[in-house]
C-alpha cells in the first residue's frame, strides 16, 4: 500500500536524524570530499592542529606544532556577549589573568567583529593596564592580539570555532528580547544573568515588564512581571530581594550610561539569605524600551539564548586540539584553571613515561549498569616484588567532545579479587569521583600500601559507579615499579605483607558513632613498620549540608593517640579550583569550584597514609586497639533531615 500514515512519517524522520547524527559523529567514514571535509569539518578534540600563521599587533604569530613550550589557548572576543563584556571589563577577572596564568601558556586574541582592529587594541590596553598595576609586564609577551577579524584568517580556526559552536547556556549569546505595540521589531540586546549559584534561570515565556525605579524597596505592579530596575545606591541582593518580596517573577538591571555589565552576586551574609524563586539579568539601558515604559506603553520581554561559534579552544602542549569546558562565571580564572590542567596533564604524561611494568586492565571499556567494568589479568610474581604500585586510570565519553559525557558527579570504585575464598576479595584499591561532563580526566594514584590484595595468579579487577549513572569509558593500568635506593648500612628494606581491614562507612546520622567496638590489632612478629591507610569520602546533603559540604573530621585512635582527618575545605568557594594543579578537571558543567567532604568532581581520592609504627607495641607484650569515630563540627552529627553519609575503607598495613 502506497500512503503514509502520520506514523510512519515520523518514523522516517527519527531514522533520517538518528542517520544523520551518526553520519556527523564518524567524519572519518564520510568518503564524498574526503580532503576538504577534513580540512574543514571534521576536526575534532584529539585531532592535531597543523601550522597556522596569524598577523597581531606586534607582527605576526606563527603557530607550528611542538614549536612552542606549552600550551595555546585562542579566545575569540565578541561585543554580542553580554560574558565577555563583563569578563573584559572586570578587574578581578583581568587581574587573574596576568598574575595567574601559567608560565608556558600563550593565549592568542581574536575578534569575531568587524572591529577587530579596535578590539585588538583594546584588548591589549585591558590587559596591559592590569599587567602594569600588577607588576607583571612580562606576561604581555605571552599574549598575542590579532587585528584580522575571525572571518577573514583564512586556516582552520574558524571553522574549529563554528563546528564546536556553542549551543549552551553560558555559552551562546545571552540576549533579552523586548517588544512593544508600536515596534515593528522586537529589540534584542545581550544581558548577563545573575550568579550562577545565586537564582534561578530563567524560563522561556513572554513577561511584562515594568519600571520599578531603584528597585530599592519593594513596590506595587510589578507582581508576575519583570521589574526594570537601574543600577546603584543599594545592592543587587536588596533589588533582587525587594522585587521578590513584590512577587515580581524576574529583575532586569540596566547598567548606568557608560558602565560594563556586570557580574550580579550576592556578598557575604546576603548569600544566606534564601531568595523566592526569582530571576535576575543586567542589561544595557535601551532608550526605547525606557521611553516606552516612560509613555505608559506596554513592552513584554522574553529571554532568549542565540548559538554562537566556540570562544574559547585550545592546542595542548602535544599540539592536539582541546576544548576549554564551560566557564560558569565571566572570569579568565577559568581560562587560567584550564591552563593549569595542560600543566599537569604534561607532568602525568612524563610521569608515565618512567620506567615500570605495565599491566593493562581496561582499554576504553564501557562501565556501565549494575556490571560495571570488569577484567581479568595475570599477576605474576615479579610484580609482587616491586615496592610501588600505580593505578593510571582515564574517564572519557562515548564521543569525542565532552557534550557526550555522563552529566552528573558519582562515586566511582574500583574493586579486586584474586581469590574468591579470601577475605581480601573484592577489597577496594581506588576511589575517583567522575566530572560533571568532561572526559579529560586521568590521574596516577600509588597504592602501594595495598600490595598483599593482589596475589599470584588471576586477579578480577571490577570498576563501578552507580547502575543507573550515564556510562563512562575507563581506561586503566597498574604501574609496578622499584624505587628503593640499596642503603648502604645493611637495613632491609620493608614490604607490606598483611593488610588488616579496619572500619567501614555508614549512614552519616546521630547513631553514627554508636555501637562501633575498638579492634584488638594482632601485631604479627618481625613486624617493622605499620601504616594506617584510609579512603573517605562523605556525601548528601542533610540540614547542615552533610557530608557533601560541611567540615567533618575522622579519628583512629591507636592506644590512646588521635589519628585525624578533618575535610576543612569542605563548602569552600573555590576549594576544588585549588586542586586543578594536582589533576582535578577544571571547567566541568556543574558545581565543581566548591570544596568538599574529602573529594573533588573529576580526581582520584587520595588515600590518607599515617605512619602509626610508633603509637603501637611491637613487642607482643602489650595490647594494642583502635578505634574510629566521625564528628560533625567535633560533635556527633545529629541531622533533622535527609542524613547524609561516608564512605570509607580502612586498613591496617603491616611491613616487615
Ligand atoms: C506579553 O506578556 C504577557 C504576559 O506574560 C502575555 O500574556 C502576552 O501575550 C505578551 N504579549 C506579547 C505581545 O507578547
Ligand atoms: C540614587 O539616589 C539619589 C538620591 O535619592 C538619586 O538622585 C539618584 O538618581 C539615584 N540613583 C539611581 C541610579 O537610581
Ligand atoms: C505577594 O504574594 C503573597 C502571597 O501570594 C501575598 O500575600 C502578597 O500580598 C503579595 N505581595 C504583593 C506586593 O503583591
Ligand atoms: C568581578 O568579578 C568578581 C569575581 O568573579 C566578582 O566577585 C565581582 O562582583 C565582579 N565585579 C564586577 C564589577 O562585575
Ligand atoms: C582525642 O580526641 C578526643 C575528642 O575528639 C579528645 O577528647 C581527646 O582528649 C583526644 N586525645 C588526645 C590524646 O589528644
Amino acid at each position: 500500500m502506497a500512503y503514509f500514515s502520520k506514523d510512519s512519517v515520523h518514523v522516517w524522520f527519527v531514522v533520517t536524524l538518528i542517520t544523520a547524527h551518526v553520519t556527523l559523529g564518524d567524519g572519518n567514514k564520510n568518503t564524498v570530499d574526503q580532503s576538504s571535509k577534513k580540512q574543514h569539518w571534521g576536526i575534532e578534540p584529539g585531532d592535531t592542529a597543523t601550522a597556522f600563521r596569524v598577523p597581531t599587533l606586534d607582527g605576526e604569530f606563527s603557530y607550528s606544532p611542538g614549536a612552542l613550550q606549552g600550551a595555546l589557548i585562542i579566545h575569540a572576543f565578541t561585543h554580542k556577549a553580554g560574558f565577555l563584556e563583563c569578563m573584559w571589563n572586570n578587574d578581578s577577572s583581568l587581574s587573574a589573568l596576568v598574575r595567574e596564568l601559567p608560565e608556558s601558556t600563550h593565549v592568542l586574541f581574536l575578534s569575531l567583529d568587524d572591529s577587530a582592529v579596535d578590539d585588538a587594541l583594546w584588548m591589549r590596553r585591558q590587559v596591559y593596564q592590569a599587567a602594569t598595576q600588577h607588576g607583571r609586564e612580562e606576561v604581555m609577551s605571552r599574549l598575542h592580539f590579532s587585528p584580522l577579524p575571525v572571518f577573514t584568517l583564512g586556516n582552520w580556526i574558524p571553522a574549529v570555532l563554528n563546528n564546536w559552536g556553542c549551543t549552551r547556556h553560558k555559552c551562546g549569546l545571552a540576549q533579552a528580547a523586548f517588544t512593544s505595540e508600536g515596534w515593528k521589531m522586537p529589540l534584542i540586546v545581550k544581558r548577563l544573568d545573575a550568579r550562577y549559584d545565586w537564582l534561578d534561570r530563567w524560563d522561556h515565556g513572554s513577561y511584562h515588564l515594568v519600571d520599578a525605579g531603584e528597585g530599592c524597596e519593594p513596590s506595587d505592579g510589578v507582581a508576575g512581571r519583570v521589574a526594570w530596575v537601574s543600577d546603584g545606591n543599594c545592592s543587587f541582593f536588596t533589588k533582587v530581594q525587594s522585587m521578590a518580596k513584590s512577587n515580581a517573577s524576574g529583575v532586569l538591571v540596566w547598567a548606568q550610561d557608560g558602565h560594563p555589565l556586570q557580574d550580579m552576586n550576592c556578598q557575604g551574609e546576603e548569600c544566606s539569605t534564601k531568595l523566592p524563586d526569582i530571576r535576575a539579568s543586567m542589561v544595557h539601558r535601551e532608550v526605547s524600551v525606557a521611553q516606552a515604559l516612560g509613555l505608559g506603553q506596554a513592552v513584554n520581554v522574553s529571554i532568549q539564548n542565540t548559538p554562537s561559534p566556540r570562544l574559547f579552544i585550545a592546542i595542548n602542549q602535544q599540539g592536539a586540539l582541546s576544548e576549554m569546558g564551560g566557564f560558569l562565571y565571566p572570569s579568565f580564572s577559568f581560562l587560567n584553571w584550564q591552563a593549569q590542567w595542560f600543566e599537569f596533564s604534561e607532568r602525568l604524561r612524563a610521569k608515565l613515561l618512567a620506567p615500570a611494568q605495565v599491566v593493562p586492565v581496561f582499554d576504553k571499556a564501557v562501565m556501565h549498569g549494575h556490571k560495571g567494568a570488569v577484567a581479568t589479568v595475570e599477576i605474576t610474581p615479579d610484580m609482587l616484588l616491586s615496592d610501588t604500585l600505580e593505578l593510571d586510570a582515564s574517564l572519557s565519553c562515548p564521543g569525542r567532545r565532552d557534550e557526550s559525557c555522563a552529566h552528573w558527579d558519582h562515586t566511582v570504585q574500583l574493586m579486586v579479587c584474586c581469590d574468591p575464598l579470601s577475605p581480601y576479595c573484592n577489597m577496594e584499591l581506588g576511589r575517583w569521583i567522575t566530572p560533571f561532563r568532561r572526559g579529560i580526566g586521568r590521574w596516577l594514584t600509588d597504592v602501594s600500601p595495598l600490595t598483599p590484595l593482589l596475589a599470584v595468579g588471576h586477579c578480577t579487577f571490577t570498576m563501578k559507579h552507580p547502575w543507573w549513572a550515564m556510562p563512562w569509558v575507563v581506561s586503566l593500568n597498574l604501574r609496578f615499579s622499584t624505587h628503593r635506593t640499596v642503603t648502604g648500612d645493611g637495613r632491609e628494606q620493608s614490604f607490606p605483607f598483611w593488610v588488616m581491614p579496619l572500619y567501614g562507612g555508614r549512614v552519616f546520622d546521630k547513631n553514627y558513632n554508636t555501637g562501633r567496638q575498638p579492634i584488638e590489632i594482632p601485631v604479627p612478629d618481625s613486624t617493622k613498620k605499620v601504616l594506617l591507610y584510609a579512603v573517605i569520602t562523605a556525601h548528601g546533603s542533610d540540614d547542615h549540608s552533610c557530608g557533601e559540604f560541611c567540615i567533618t573530621s575522622h579519628t583512629f585512635p591507636i592506644n590512646g593517640i588521635n589519628n585525624s582527618l578533618v575535610f576543612g575545605d569542605a563548602g569552600s568557594p573555590l576549594g576544588c579550583t585549588m586542586r586543578v594543579k594536582e589533576g582535578a578537571v577544571p571547567n566541568e558543567y556543574g558545581t565543581w569550584l566548591y570544596g568538599r567532604g574529602g573529594w573533588c568532581d573529576g580526581l582520584q581520592v587520595q588515600p590518607w597514609i599515617t605512619d602509626v609504627t610508633g603509637q603501637l607495641d611491637l613487642s607482643g607484650q602489650l595490647s594494642n586497639r583502635v578505634l574510629y569515630y566521625g564528628l560533625f563540627e567535633g560533635r556527633d552529627p545529629n541531622p533533622t533531615k535527609d542524613p547524609g553519609y561516608i564512605i570509607m575503607s580502612s586498613f591496617l598495613v603491616f611491613y616487615r
